[in-house]
C-alpha cells in the first residue's frame, strides 16, 4: 500500500546518513565532489551546481509529495518558473495566464520574456468557453493556472482548464503555492508542471526564500534538470535542509491554517468594516463547490475587501497588533499586506490591478481566540 501524505512529508527522500547514521540527512557544504577515475565521480556526485546530496534529498521528497517523477529545487519560486520557462518556450510562443495571477510572474511573462518574442494573453479562467476561444486562436505552449489566486482568492477548475489545454496541445502549469500537496494534487486533475515558491507553506516558518517545479514526464524533466545544471539558480545547501525541515509538519499545519482562516472568514463576513471577504471556504465564495472539489481544505490565505476603501484598509493595517504588516505568507505567524501598494505594486495600470481597498491575510497557527480579538479589535476601530 502506498504511504500516506503525513509518512512522505517525513520520510520520502530522507536516509539516514552512510557514514554516522545520523538520522537528519547531513546539509552537505562541499562544492565539489572526489573521484577515483578521471572523469567517474564517486557516488555520482560531481559539483554542487550539476547535484548536491542535500538538494537531492529535497527534491526526492518534494517529487513524492506531489505525486511527480522528478523535481527540481531553486533559489526562488520566480526562478523555479523562469528555468520551466527557459526550458520550454521559444520566440514566437504564446503564454496564457488568469488575469489575476501572482504579479511578479506576469511582470516575468511581459516585461522579461515579451521583448523575446513570447507573447501572452490574461483571461478570466471561470468562463470556460471563453476560455476554449482564447486557447484554439492562440494555441499556447503553457497554460499557466495558479488556483486559489494570489491575492484575490479565484478557485480555477484544473481538471476542466486542463482538458481544454491538452485539446489544444499546451501544457498546462499549476502554481500550487497557496494549496500546497497537503490540500490539492494537481497532476492528479491533469496538470504536467506543478510550480512552488517553497518560500511560503513548504518552508513554513518565514526563514527560507526557495523555490520548486515538479515534473511527471521524463524528457520535460530531463529540459528542466539541464537549465537547472547549466544555469544554476539552485537552492543551496542549507535552504533545502531548511525546506526540508518545514516540510515534515506541513500536513498538521495547513490543517490548522485552514481551521483558523476558515473560523475567522466566518465570524467576519458581514461585519460592518468588511465589504466581502474572498475565501473558497465560504459558501458565498463563487469558486466555493470548485474548491470543496479539488481541495481537501481551503488553506490558511483569505483577503478582505474594506468598506471604507484604501483609506480603511491601510487603516486596518496599522490597527492589528498580532497580525504582522509584512508581505509574504505561509508562515506559521499571522501577516497581513496591501497587495495593491506591497506584493502587487508592479501591476498596478494592468490588466491585474488589484482593488485598493483590499488587504490579503495569511492566517497563521496560533490560538484562534487570539486572532479574532485581535482583528476584531482592528475592525471595530474602523466603524
Ligand atoms: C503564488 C506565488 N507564486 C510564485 C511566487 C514567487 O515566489 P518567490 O517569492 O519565492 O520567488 C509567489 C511569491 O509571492 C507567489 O505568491
Amino acid at each position: 500500500m502506498a504511504q500516506g501524505f503525513n509518512t512522505r512529508s517525513i520520510h520520502a527522500g530522507q536516509t539516514s546518513d552512510p557514514t554516522t547514521g545520523a538520522v537528519v540527512p547531513p546539509i552537505y557544504l562541499s562544492s565539489t565532489f572526489e573521484q577515483d577515475v578521471p572523469g567517474t565521480p564517486l557516488n555520482g556526485f560531481e559539483y554542487s551546481r550539476c547535484d548536491n546530496p542535500t538538494r537531492t534529498a529535497l527534491q526526492h521528497n518534494l517529487a513524492s509529495l506531489e505525486g511527480g517523477l522528478l523535481a527540481y529545487s531553486f533559489a526562488s519560486g520566480m526562478a523555479a518558473e523562469d528555468a520551466f520557462f527557459r526550458s520550454v518556450l521559444k520566440p514566437g510562443d504564446h503564454i496564457v495566464l488568469g488575469n489575476d495571477a501572482y504579479g511578479g510572474s506576469y511582470r516575468a511573462i511581459a516585461q522579461v520574456y515579451g521583448p523575446l518574442g513570447i507573447g501572452h494573453s490574461t483571461i478570466d479562467f471561470a468562463d470556460l468557453a471563453k476560455v476554449e476561444e482564447l486557447i484554439a486562436s492562440t494555441k499556447p505552449k503553457v497554460v499557466r493556472i495558479e488556483t486559489p489566486t494570489n491575492p484575490l482568492m479565484s478557485i480555477v477548475d484544473i481538471e476542466a482548464v486542463a482538458a481544454i489545454s491538452h485539446r489544444h496541445g499546451a501544457l498546462v502549469l499549476v502554481d500550487n503555492t497557496f494549496a500546497t500537496p497537503a490540500l490539492q494534487r494537481p497532476f492528479e486533475l491533469g496538470a504536467d508542471v506543478v510550480l512552488h515558491s517553497t518560500t511560503k507553506y513548504l518552508g513554513g516558518h518565514s526563514d527560507v526564500v526557495g523555490g520548486a517545479i515538479v515534473l511527471k514526464d521524463a524528457d520535460l524533466a530531463e529540459k528542466v534538470a539541464q537549465i537547472q545544471n547549466w544555469m544554476g539558480a539552485i537552492s543551496s545547501p542549507f535552504d533545502a535542509y531548511l525546506t526540508m525541515r518545514g516540510i515534515k509538519t506541513l500536513g498538521i499545519r495547513m490543517e490548522r491554517h485552514s481551521e483558523n482562516a476558515l473560523a475567522l472568514a466566518q465570524r467576519f463576513e458581514g461585519h460592518a468594516a468588511v465589504e466581502r471577504i474572498l475565501y473558497p471556504g465560504l459558501t458565498s465564495h463563487p469558486g466555493h463547490e470548485i474548491a470543496a472539489r479539488q481541495m481537501s481544505a481551503f488553506g490558511g490565505m483569505m483577503s478582505i475587501q474594506l468598506a471604507g476603501g484604501e483609506a480603511a484598509a491601510t487603516t486596518l493595517l496599522t490597527r492589528t497588533k498580532l497580525f504582522t504588516l509584512a508581505p509574504s505568507l505561509g508562515g506559521v505567524e499571522s501577516l497581513i499586506e496591501h497587495p495593491g501598494l506591497m506584493t502587487h505594486h508592479s501591476v498596478e495600470g494592468t490588466a491585474l490591478e488589484v482593488p485598493a481597498n483590499l488587504v490579503r491575510i495569511s492566517v497563521g497557527i496560533e490560538d484562534i481566540d487570539d486572532l479574532i480579538e485581535d482583528l476584531a479589535q482592528a475592525l471595530d476601530s474602523l466603524l
